[in-house]
């Protein structure tokens, strides 16, 4: 069985469409926002990862999302490149000018349809909202062939009146149909049941694709998506490292990996390349300052590490005693120690590829080697993690302040002294500063050569490796007017390590004192 798909032509029924939101619902829920130029690095990962379709934002939120959706459709290639609209002509004219130059795009309609939602968020009548889909999904189809839409709080829809919605949406020229389960509720068995339900009764649902997207406030996101494929679902919503609304979206990673894995459950084929998965989770880690948990799937620190005598044992005896994947097939590398201080570039630039930073330019690749190089120097074994957070550090967008350097006197019998110097706007200024201990030493020396009104929020250090030599990673949490922003730093002197992370912090509120949230997505 195939159908024929205005973007991907002729597409068979075993082909599972990848659809991210990481830079739409992911990039909405609160702490991850991205700028301008951290969204088209991510949406290049992306595309370099293989996902079919990228949804990119919601144009009419705010300049700042129009503009990032229209330079993702004009820059990427590759994938679909889909804007979000609510039922509104000026939400669809606004996605619609936003992805005009993709070299595929996608217009995403979108209004909720269950009884609760109508009532109270949109208060409409069912066939109000019957007259908005036709309407929202003809006007839509005025600038591109691939519509997508949506039923929000679809999965606590009315059966027969979701069936009904969808059938006017396909009549109305939708060419892909999403059922959300939007607050977490649903369990697989409900997935099931819905695809299953739309694909018998709803006339022409076997002409579109038909779409899955879960929310996690269960930690059903990733089951709850499988289900819907067993009921018929083609189209996977998901982000990667799960990021979302509240409790997050299904994870891409998870996702792909149980597809792969159970190949014998759900014998599908998509395009996603999972060598990849690695390094685009730590890369949106990297670029948002939100580390995923050790024992994350797949791309948890500890997703692959076997601790306990009895597992080791069985490890060496034969992987897949204890291994259902291999770490090598989502990007991880084999060995966990690394280069000395002996090693060469070379040497360093294809450890970086090994740990999923294939794709760094040669300015950073150069900059993260003197790092190396330094640390290597006062550390005896320098671990993978050591390289990873020394990377992550050297990538982060450090735009207006930089960190050059720290000299502190400090100890039991005296008051800390700080003396540092920062690269403010493109000038070097030092300033020194007292303080109660050198870290307060230190953040007042910022705060003389970088005067702002943020407060801190939260501070927190810890040791990546092992023993007294091993490097500190430090978050730092800043909050000015209600906003949050999170910076991390790492390095082998921890109150350079705090240092580093306070100026990240520092700059990504600048980045979002220019910046306007985006809207609630209601209709
Ligand atoms: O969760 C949801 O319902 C959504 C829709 C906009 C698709 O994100
Ligand atoms: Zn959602």
């Amino acid at each position: 069985m195939s159908i024929q798909h205005p973007s991907f032509g002729r597409i068979d029924s075993d082909r599972i469409i990848f659809f991210d939101t990481t830079l739409r619902d992911g990039e909405q829920s609160p702490g991850f926002s991205m700028n301008l130029d951290e969204k088209l690095r991510m949406a290049q990962a992306l595309a370099d990862l293989g996902v079919d379709v990228i949804e990119a934002g919601f144009p009419v939120a705010s300049e700042g999302d129009f503009e990032s959706v229209r330079q993702i459709a004009e820059s990427i290639r590759g994938p679909v490149i889909c804007g979000l609209a609510r039922a509104s002509v000026k939400d669809i004219e606004a996605a619609g000018r936003a992805v005009e130059k993709a070299e595929r795009r996608r217009i995403h309609q979108f209004i909720s349809t269950s009884d609760l939602h109508m009532k109270y968020k949109l208060r409409m009548e069912r066939e109000q909202v019957l007259e908005l889909i036709a309407m929202g999904t003809q006007t839509a189809r005025r600038f591109t062939d691939d519509v997508e839409w949506s039923a929000e709080d679809g999965s606590r829809t009315d059966p027969d009146f979701l069936c009904r919605c969808v059938e006017v949406a396909i009549r109305n020229g939708a060419t892909t149909i999403n059922i959300p389960d939007t607050v977490g509720y649903a369990t697989p068995e409900d997935m099931r049941r819905i695809f299953a339900m739309v694909r018998e009764r709803v006339p022409g649902a076997d002409q579109v694709i038909l779409s899955t997207h879960n929310h996690n406030d269960l930690g059903l996101a990733v089951a709850n998506t499988l289900a819907a494929v067993e009921g018929g679902a083609r189209q996977i919503e998901c982000t990667i490292n799960g990021i979302g609304e509240r409790a997050g979206n299904a994870a891409l990673e998870e996702t792909v990996m149980a597809l792969r894995t159970r190949a014998d459950a759900y014998p599908y084929r998509n395009g996603i390349e999972t060598t990849r998965l690695l390094s685009v989770s730590r890369l949106l880690a990297n670029i948002t300052s939100f580390d995923v948990q050790p024992n994350k799937a797949i791309v948890g620190r500890n997703a692959f590490a076997h601790e306990s005598g009895i597992h080791q044992d069985g490890m060496l005896k034969n992987a897949q005693t204890y291994e259902i994947m291999t770490p090598e097939s989502v990007g991880w590398s084999k060995s966990s120690l690394v280069l000395g201080k002996h090693s060469g570039r070379a040497a360093f630039r294809d450890k970086l590829a090994t740990l999923g930073y294939a794709d760094l330019d040669d300015v950073t690749i150069n900059q993260a080697f003197q790092r190396f190089k330094d640390l290597a120097d006062s550390k005896k074994i320098v671990f993978d993690a050591d390289v990873v957070a020394l990377v992550d550090d050297e990538t982060r967008d450090h735009e207006r302040v930089r960190f050059v350097a720290l000299d502190l006197m400090a100890g039991s019998t005296r008051r800390a002294e700080a003396t540092l110097t920062l690269n403010v706007d493109g000038n070097e200024t030092t300033a020194t500063r007292e303080g109660n201990g050198p870290v307060d030493a230190a953040f007042n020396a910022v705060h003389a050569l970088f005067p702002h009104e943020a407060t801190l929020a939260l501070y927190s250090v810890g040791a990546i490796t092992e023993g007294s030599d091993a490097q500190a990673r430090t978050t730092v949490r800043l909050e000015e007017a209600g906003k949050l922003v999170d910076g991390q730093g790492a390095d082998a002197d921890t109150v350079v390590s705090a240092v580093r992370a306070y100026v990240h912090a520092l700059n990504k509120l600048i980045a979002k004192r220019t910046r306007r949230e985006p809207e609630a997505l209601s209709a």
